[in-house]
């Protein structure tokens, strides 16, 4: 684990408001969350390592030291102001799960990215660098051939920073993802590896899929070992009326087409025999709230027979979205379908670039972490959560500011309300 810099969580320590715009506040390029005038004093500490045999949320232990040592001597006739100075997500977290996030190629060029990453994330997913599009090696698969016909080339230059970052700072990486109907070319499903070429058989695009398979997996085991804890193993298989009567993803899927409905079991089979037993098995999905009886039910085979050990949830959310409503009751029926839970893809946009927005924001991310802890209380197997990007202008929904650092890399409402700050309601 990285970091052992404690995570100094303050809360209405007595400064004057000017102090801050001095600039002698202790965190002063963040952020301050609001809180109303008339909010009582009160002096927090705490280094929040909450027991995850307690059954409630955990909260920032209240201590009767007045003040960290290095925050500025209050103003006597101050307005409160709260402070918060926090050293990372991923350290709050530490007893509970890790926090990861989903890192673009370019930022690992980028200091204050990279220093950002480190000081808040222990878990990495490449934003892209390990989807097929990536890996498939067109030019070596096609000058390969005859010999490449069923093992189409790999090459893994692409997750080369990536990979390099997570090894020097001691952090894991997801594998994302091996079999999906988007970012994969089509290429890869033809008879000479050309985009306009004959679709080859199911026999041969099994042994396509099996050798890819074998290949990624046995590539980062055998130089990387550990460095993957989870892999997607198939994405997005399953969507509402897109074809199959089952809800199995048939349209624009090449997967569908060549090897048919049970590719993403034949996906499953492949992983289970080729991974080694620290990277667990995934299936990941967008908008499980309105499909997690189709997934559960189109799984449960790979389930059964011990191919698959959990459910990637993406979470891609708006501030109109409950969490607390059927994304819960998505998250509770996968747990207690016997899976292991990540989040893998969070983020949730907001309808405007408005100050009510950006607190409706925070209050759901502070819901949903709440209700996770809730959930790791009960003794449900919630092993990861990750967010999908660095910084809102670094989103691909970067119109939506749907993250916790703004441009600046200053933390918004959000990344407090991911942190339980008091100040920020505990309701959607
Ligand atoms: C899906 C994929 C991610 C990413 C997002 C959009 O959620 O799983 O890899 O492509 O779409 O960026």
């Amino acid at each position: 684990m990285i970091k052992n810099r404690s995570l100094l969580f303050s809360l209405g320590c007595l400064i004057l408001s000017s102090a801050f715009l001095c600039g002698c506040g202790e965190n002063n390029t963040a952020k301050k969350p609001e809180v109303k005038e008339e909010a009582p004093i009160v002096y927090i500490t705490a280094t929040p390592t909450p027991k995850p045999t307690s059954t409630s949320t955990p909260t920032p232990r209240s201590t009767n030291t007045p003040k960290p040592t290095n925050t500025p001597a209050p103003a006597v006739t101050a307005t409160p102001v709260p402070t918060l100075s926090v050293k990372g997500i991923a350290e709050y977290y530490q007893d509970y799960f890790p926090i990861g996030v989903a890192v673009p190629d370019y930022a690992f060029s980028v200091d204050r990215y990279k220093n950002l990453v480190l000081d808040n994330y222990t878990q990495i997913t490449p934003e892209n660098e390990t989807k097929p599009d990536a890996l498939l090696d067109p030019n070596k698969s096609r000058s390969g051939l005859p010999d490449t016909y069923y093992r189409a080339a790999v090459s893994f230059s692409r997750c080369n920073k990536a990979v390099k970052f997570c090894v020097e700072n001691n952090l894991q990486m997801r594998l994302h993802t091996l079999v999906w109907h988007s970012q994969t070319p089509h290429w890869f499903f033809t008879e000479d590896y050309s985009t306009t070429g004959k679709l080859v058989s199911r026999e041969v695009m099994l042994k396509r899929m099996e050798n890819y398979i074998k290949d990624v997996l046995e590539y980062f085991d055998t130089n990387y070992p550990g460095l993957i804890y989870a892999v997607d193993v198939c994405n997005e298989a399953f969507d509402r009326g897109d074809g199959d009567e089952n809800w199995i993803r048939k349209n624009k899927n090449d997967w569908y087409t060549v090897v048919g409905p049970d590719y993403y079991y034949q996906a499953f089979l492949f992983a289970r025999k080729y991974a080694p037993d620290y990277m667990k098995l995934f299936y990941n999905d967008y908008g499980c709230s309105g499909k997690y009886n189709k997934i559960i039910k189109n799984l449960a085979q790979a389930k059964e027979e011990g191919l698959i050990d959990g459910i990637g949830m993406q979470s891609h959310l708006s501030t109109s979205d409950t969490v607390g409503g059927s994304y819960l009751l998505a998250m509770t029926a996968f747990l207690k379908e016997g899976y292991e839970l990540q989040v893998t893809e969070l983020d949730i946009g907001v309808a405007s670039d408005t100050d009510y927005e950006y607190s409706r924001q925070a209050r759901k991310y502070k819901v949903l972490f709440g209700n996770i802890l809730d959930l790791k209380n009960k003794g449900y197997n919630i092993s990861s959560v990750t967010f999908w990007g660095i910084a809102d202008h670094l989103s691909w929904r970067s119109d939506k500011y749907p993250l916790l650092f703004d441009r600046s890399l200053n933390p918004k409402k959000s990344y407090y309300g991911v942190l339980q700050d008091p100040s920020i309601l505990n309701i959607e």
